[in-house]
């Protein structure tokens, strides 16, 4: 498994020390959660932040877009080695030309699922995207708790990948821990973000072994 730690719950004001420390845990990505103030009661920061952010690291960028219109965040989002671009089902009513948008822009899409929309919201993009992310909070904050009933829904859509020999990656992003992962390793999650449990974490280099030592 994979691990993308999420910067939202790290200090924002001092995000390059932040990305060296990043640098040093051997995590394989880095998550960026774009809010808009409207999709989700959070504002966070825009593309302008991982512009910067950019030139502060080698790391590969997953960019989280939880804002109302994430077609317009594509343009502005291109040629930063971005590896997922991350758009949530709720925000569009045309999916599958956002996703050949991000695909013109030379990234790879993925999209996002609240907690409360069923996987049939997503079923006919499925073949078309690299990477499908589960969220296991309600999206806004860090901290947050997993919701346990988020299992079951992995679950799901790991037999349809197998079934449909489809061939995305699946993430899970909202109160994953050092508790949690085996489970999810299990259940054929392939990423995983990590907020606070990362960024509290003492040790955080061995909190990447362990999910990296996962399959
Ligand atoms: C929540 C964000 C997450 C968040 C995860 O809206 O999308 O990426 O930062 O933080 P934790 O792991 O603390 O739940
Ligand atoms: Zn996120």
């Amino acid at each position: 498994m994979r691990i993308s730690p999420s910067i939202l719950a790290a200090d924002l004001a001092d995000l390059s020390t932040c990305l060296k420390h990043l640098e040093g845990t051997g995590c394989d990505m880095v998550h960026f959660d774009i809010m808009d103030g409207h999709f989700v009661p959070n504002l966070t920061f825009g593309p302008p932040l991982v512009k910067a952010a950019r030139r502060h690291t080698k790391l590969p960028f997953d960019v989280h877009l939880m804002v109302t219109n994430p077609a317009d965040y594509v343009e502005p989002l291109t040629g930063l080695d971005i590896k997922l671009l991350s758009f949530q089902i709720e925000a569009t009513r045309f999916a599958p030309r956002l996703i050949s948008l991000i695909r013109e822009h030379d990234m790879r899409p993925s999209v996002v699922l609240n907690p409360q929309t069923p996987l049939t919201a997503v079923e006919h993009v499925l073949p078309l995207v690299a990477n499908v992310l589960i969220m296991s909070v309600d999206p806004g904050f860090a901290g947050q708790p997993f919701i346990e009933q988020m299992y079951a829904k992995i679950e799901q859509l790991n037999a349809y990948r197998e079934e449909n020999e489809l061939v995305f990656t699946i993430q899970v992003d909202g109160g994953v821990n050092q508790n949690n992962i085996d489970e999810l390793s299990a259940i054929g999650v392939d990423i995983v973000v990590a907020g606070k449990a990362f960024f509290t974490c003492p040790q955080p280099e061995e909190f990447v072994n362990r999910v990296q030592s996962l399959a």
